[in-house]
């Protein structure tokens, strides 16, 4: 394979650098794992000020990895230089749970921080920017950062919920003793919280026992308790996932789940949430699927999640200056 790439650099921005799922991540993104082996990247890394130390440590460490396609790496702590003429910012950085901490404290630091954000990336992203939220409450960060950033489609906006179908799609494929591979389909509905609805109703492989909701909604915490801090390597993996269906689309007969604006006509979903739908992705631009049945049980699920979703949405509004 020639080393000679001529194709633009896409210049890919992650927040929350210093970090440990970045610190997987961005190994992953330089490579050539999801762009493919002929778009060469730069990497434009931010973080807080006090955290200048170590992100310089990790842009010496992507640099020592003589990697063909890595351009160029920029670590900055100014929003406004991380996201100049950006073509996709990885939205990892925010404020940790400490302990004793409430879910409204949480969300309070941390839709703040996605706010100027936001405002930042209106002002000097490329306008067709594709954002990718994790940091958590990811949903409700997600729709946070849209809002903010008037001038930017709120179709380019998604949050991850791939490593919940990810969870899932493992979970199922262990109890029928097969390849992760071959189970397909299994749909997230919702928060990426306890809240959320994984549905292996529609999934491709139905011929077994299905996966107990538990075992996903929980994993997050059950990761937490065991390692004593949040999944890494799986997140990262999760988030080159999702990016590489948006950027190369779906495969035919296939769908994935991410957290999406919703527009009040699908699935019962109130308008202007970010819900976890499946989705199919062409041209970088997606589709919700429609016209799955959706059984009782099902419903009640899906109609909690959303609820949980209204109610930090206007809970966030309230800790957000006036437009
Ligand atoms: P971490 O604490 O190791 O790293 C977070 C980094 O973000 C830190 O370096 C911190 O300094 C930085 N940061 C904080 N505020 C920032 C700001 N305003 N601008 C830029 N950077 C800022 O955490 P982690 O393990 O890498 O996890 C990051 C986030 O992802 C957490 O919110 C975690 O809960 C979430 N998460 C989401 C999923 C998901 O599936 N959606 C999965 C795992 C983790
Ligand atoms: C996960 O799903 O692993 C994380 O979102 C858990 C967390 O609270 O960071």
């Amino acid at each position: 394979k020639s080393d000679v790439h001529t194709a633009e650099p896409l210049r890919v921005c992650v927040t929350g650098a210093a970090g440990q799922i970045a610190y997987s991540l961005l190994y992953q993104l330089a490579k050539g794992d999801v762009f493919g082996q002929d778009q060469p990247v730069i990497l434009i890394l931010l973080d807080i000020p006090v955290m200048m130390g170590a992100l310089g440590g990790v842009a010496m460490e992507l640099q020592d990895c003589a990697l063909p396609l890595l351009k160029e790496t920029i670590a900055t702590d100014d929003p406004k230089v991380a996201f100049k003429d950006i073509d996709l910012a990885i939205m990892v950085g925010a404020m940790p749970r400490r302990e004793g901490m409430l879910r409204k404290d949480l969300l309070k630091a941390n839709v703040k921080i996605f706010e100027v954000q936001g405002k930042a990336i209106d002002e000097v992203a490329k306008k067709d920017v594709r954002v990718v939220v994790v940091g958590n409450p990811a949903n409700t960060n997600c729709l946070v950062m849209s809002q903010y950033a008037k001038t930017i489609p709120k179709e380019n906006f998604s949050c991850l919920t791939r490593l919940d179908q990810n969870r899932a799609q493992a979970q199922i494929a262990a109890r029928l003793n097969v390849k992760n591979t071959e189970v397909r389909n299994v749909i997230i509905w919702g928060n990426h919280s306890s809240t959320q609805f994984p549905d292996a109703s529609h999934a491709k492989m139905t011929n077994g026992d299905s996966v107990t909701e538990r075992t996903v909604q929980k994993r997050g915490a059950a990761v937490i308790a065991a390692r004593k801090f949040s999944s890494a390597v799986s997140a990262a993996k999760a988030i080159c996932d999702h990016v590489r269906d948006l950027w190369n689309g779906t495969k035919e007969g296939e769908w994935t789940s991410m957290g999406v604006i919703s527009d009040g006509n699908s699935y019962g979903v109130p308008d202007n949430v970010m819900y976890s739908f499946p989705v199919r992705i062409k041209n970088r631009k997606w589709e919700f699927v429609n016209g799955l049945s959706v059984s009782d049980f099902a419903r009640s699920k899906m109609e909690a999640t959303a609820n949980e979703l209204v109610e930090e949405r206007d809970t966030a509004f309230q800790f957000l200056s006036t437009e």
